[in-house]
């Protein structure tokens, strides 16, 4: 049993989609997250850029004491989180991977990520290796993720967005969607609306049972009960207080916001 918290990191608000399933199925676990607004967005950065900014990611939250790192963002999750597991020597969860899992025998399949996620083909090759039948549509949302982060937009515009992206699929068949960005899962209503045939997949869900069960087999679930002094921490590298603002509109999560210095 190990009673330190789980470390969670993404670019900004997205990774709190995948805090929300963790909550939900580990509840008594305490969390500290690292919201790396400062340097958002992460999906137009170069591989070189990424490996920088989530080494210093991993070092953050090492130095906070947990106990294994879940990398909720899809972007970082392109790296070789293999190699940083064994440098680091810390358990890495990376949600890509559940994305792919998520995955039944779907026949036609959009994957709507960043465009380093996209351009990495990381979900195109896992995908086909696991079923090579299924037909792969990857869809770069480069506006999406920093509208989410930065913007205070309308509905009707939200969904002008969202459309755009999706225009001329509606009557392709499309089985599934995988939101293979943490930020989507926010508009998922408007990723439904204009592709109302389609399953749409979140693949938090997927990966939480996934930390569950790895933490359960490895020996690290906490055994101590949380108390109400126990709150989750989040750390913002850039504006705390936007990012308090828009946590709690969309999650309303009671949470502790600090400044990362
Ligand atoms: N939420 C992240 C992802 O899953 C990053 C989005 C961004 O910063 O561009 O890819």
């Amino acid at each position: 049993m190990d009673n330190r918290p789980i470390g969670i990191f993404d670019s900004g608000i997205g990774g709190m989609t995948v805090y929300r399933q963790l909550k939900k199925i580990l509840p008594n676990e305490n969390y500290i997250y690292l919201a790396d607004t400062l340097n958002s967005p992460y999906g137009d950065k170069s591989t070189e850029e990424l490996n920088k900014l989530v080494d210093s990611n991993i070092k953050f939250l090492m130095d906070q004491d947990v106990k294994s790192i879940v990398v909720a963002c899809n972007t970082a999750s392109t790296l070789d989180l293999e190699s940083k597991m064994r440098e680091f020597n810390i358990p890495i969860f990376d949600v890509l991977q559940a994305g792919i899992e998520s995955l039944e025998d779907e026949y036609k399949v959009i994957v709507a990520a960043t465009k380093a996620t996209v351009e990495s083909g990381k979900y195109e090759d896992g995908i086909r290796f696991n079923h090579h039948d299924t037909e792969v549509i990857q869809v770069a949302c480069p506006k999406i993720a920093p509208s989410i982060e930065f913007e205070d937009l309308e509905n009707e515009y939200i969904q002008n967005i969202v459309d755009g992206y999706f225009k001329g699929f509606e009557d392709q068949k499309i089985d599934s969607l995988i939101m293979a960005c943490t930020h989507y899962p926010i508009w998922e209503e408007y990723f439904q609306k204009a592709l109302p045939e389609t399953k749409m997949i979140d693949p938090a869900k997927r990966m939480a049972e996934d930390v569950k069960e790895s933490l359960k087999i490895k020996g690290l679930l906490r055994d101590e009960i949380i108390n109400d002094k126990e709150m989750d921490i989040v750390y913002v590298s850039g504006d705390e207080r936007i990012f308090e603002k828009k946590q709690k509109n969309i999650f309303g999560f009671n949470i502790k916001i600090c400044k990362k210095v």
